[in-house]
């Protein structure tokens, strides 16, 4: 899709179509749409009289023009009430509208710089939503898919209208919608990819590529030097397979200090048939996702490499299948993490936290000043919040209030769950310094818990995303498949950190 900023007045605009917008509980068009209204003879005003058009949350009313505009078509979008209206509300809409649209086979569009200058939102912001929108709302994954016919239709250009002195601030937003929209489809691509197109070897593959192209430093460290450094837990779990496991290690430069201010862990087990504990197999073919938390680490570095922020940002996957075979590892078994902490084995199923054992391990001992991960790590996290909420976990209050804000502002919904010591207790192994397993009581703090015993002191955020990397319903910008969920709010994290100067 070509995108770009156009001045002048959206009814004078040639394109398939165009969109315009209506608010909930006005009686009248109002700004650029009442002037498309007026060209249209009164149309969209008699179609608000007659309560066809409510201006309802992403109601879409398409009015044909028949030539009293240059462009064929108006789609008038609802965007709800007004004091209400918000960025997130923008991206909802304009991804409502572009794949209603795009379903209707048009394939260019204008709109409106909808939600600019209202309740604070600034031209900046509504461009990118608007952009993001577009973008991630229209995204497919048909890599695998041979037939062409039922490819859908595709839109290939957007352009956004709004007054000249708006322009270099469209623009801005713009490119900063299309960096970020470009990160959450790579992490999306990535998640939706078949475990066997999407190996541990892959990850790395793709990791090098981003690293040369945006002007990274990549290490991938591979199973020899994992022995030498003593990542028990990433090599325990790699035992049963036949893929070798990579530990990948990013590393954006833009900072002035010498350690990575800010760690970004994500979880790689490329696929999780649960190891000797083996799963179900009812659903077992999303377990080729269980590198979401990988993939969106490596998406937000790419969008990070591409915004430039003054920061250092270091970004640590562990990356594994969890197999079982002869060599798997077994209920009972004892491992020994980097930091020398031992771990008992009680379901192989729980593999996520003892590779994360390692890489958050890593991350201290690179000086990482803050961490924060993003994991697929526990069902009981899906089953607490659902597709809607990540869930936070954290040993700092301020970190874990600036990632659910980064989160609020990419319409990627967090919520902070409790971290009371006595939940530690659970963790307690008859045989090592902690289990891997605290019960099936709270099994998404328990396993926040076991992560926390690596990380120490260091100010931390673990995002268990176990139950938001994957929805199986179209919302907003969010389509069916992977979602992409931290990529946004890692990167608003990580931009507004090197804004402040990171303390
Ligand atoms: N990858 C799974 C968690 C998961 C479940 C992600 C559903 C996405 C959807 C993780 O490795 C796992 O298997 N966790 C176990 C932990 C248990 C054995 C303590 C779980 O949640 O059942
Ligand atoms: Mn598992
Ligand atoms: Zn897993």
């Amino acid at each position: 899709m070509e995108i770009k900023v156009i001045t002048g007045d959206i009814a004078g605009i040639e394109a398939d179509a165009i969109i315009v917008n209506h608010f909930e509980g006005m009686a009248s068009p109002e700004g650029e749409t009442a002037a498309v209204d007026r060209a249209l003879d009164g149309a969209i005003s008699q179609l608000i009289k007659r309560g066809e058009i409510k201006g309802k949350k992403n109601e879409i009313t398409m009015v044909h023009s028949f030539g009293k505009l240059p462009a064929a078509r108006v789609a008038v979008v609802g965007l709800g009430k007004p004091s209400e209206l918000s960025v997130s509300k923008v991206r909802g809409a304009v991804a409502e509208a572009c794949r209603w649209l795009r379903a209707r086979e048009i394939s260019t569009i204008a709109t409106v710089a909808q939600g600019a200058n209202i309740n604070d939102i600034s031209p900046v912001d509504a461009a990118q939503a608007i952009v993001e929108g577009a973008l991630l709302g229209t995204y497919t994954f048909r890599r695998h898919m041979t037939k062409e016919e039922d490819k859908p239709g595709e839109i290939k250009q957007l352009s956004i209208v709004g007054a000249d002195g708006l322009k270099a601030q469209l623009e801005a937003g713009v490119n900063r919608g299309q960096i970020t929209s470009e990160a959450t489809n790579l992490a999306r691509d990535m998640v939706n990819e078949p475990a066997n197109y999407m190996t541990p070897t892959d990850m790395a593959e793709m990791a090098t590529k981003l690293a040369k192209s945006h002007g990274m430093e990549i290490t991938v460290i591979d199973l020899e030097q994992m022995k030498e450094l003593g990542m028990g837990g990433l090599l325990g779990v790699s035992q049963g397979s036949r893929q070798p496991p990579k530990f990948i290690v990013l590393n954006y430069r833009g900072g002035a200090s010498k350690e990575p201010d800010i760690a970004l862990v994500g979880k790689g087990i490329t696929f999780d048939s649960g190891g000797i504990s083996i799963k179900p197999s009812e659903k077992l073919e999303e377990m080729k996702g269980d590198m979401a938390g990988g993939a969106a680490v490596m998406g937000a570095m790419s969008a990070i490499a591409r915004l430039k922020p003054k920061i250092n940002a270091m970004a640590l996957i562990p990356a594994t299948e969890n197999l079982p075979d002869g060599n798997a590892l077994k209920p009972g078994d004892v491992l020994t993490a980097m930091n020398g902490k031992t771990m008992e084995i009680i379901s192989t199923d729980a593999e996520g936290r003892l590779i994360l054992a390692d890489a958050l391990s890593y991350a201290r001992k690179q000086g990482a000043k803050k961490i924060v991960d993003a994991a697929t790590l526990t069902g009981a996290c899906r089953i607490a919040l659902g597709d809607i909420c990540t869930g936070a976990f954290g040993n700092n209050q301020e970190l874990v209030d600036r990632v659910i804000a980064a989160g609020r502002e990419a319409g990627e919904l967090i919520w902070q769950m409790p971290m009371y010591d006595e939940y530690a207790e659970q963790n307690k192994s008859d045989v090592a310094d902690i289990k891997n397993v605290g019960g099936r009581l709270a099994g998404a703090i328990t396993a926040a818990k076991f992560l926390a015993e690596f990380v120490n002191d260091a100010p931390w955020v673990h995002l268990d995303i176990a139950g938001t990397s994957l929805t199986d319903k179209e919302r907003g910008h969010q389509i069916k498949g992977a979602t992409g969920v931290p990529v946004r709010t890692l990167v608003n994290l990580v931009i507004s950190l090197a804004q402040e100067g990171t303390k």
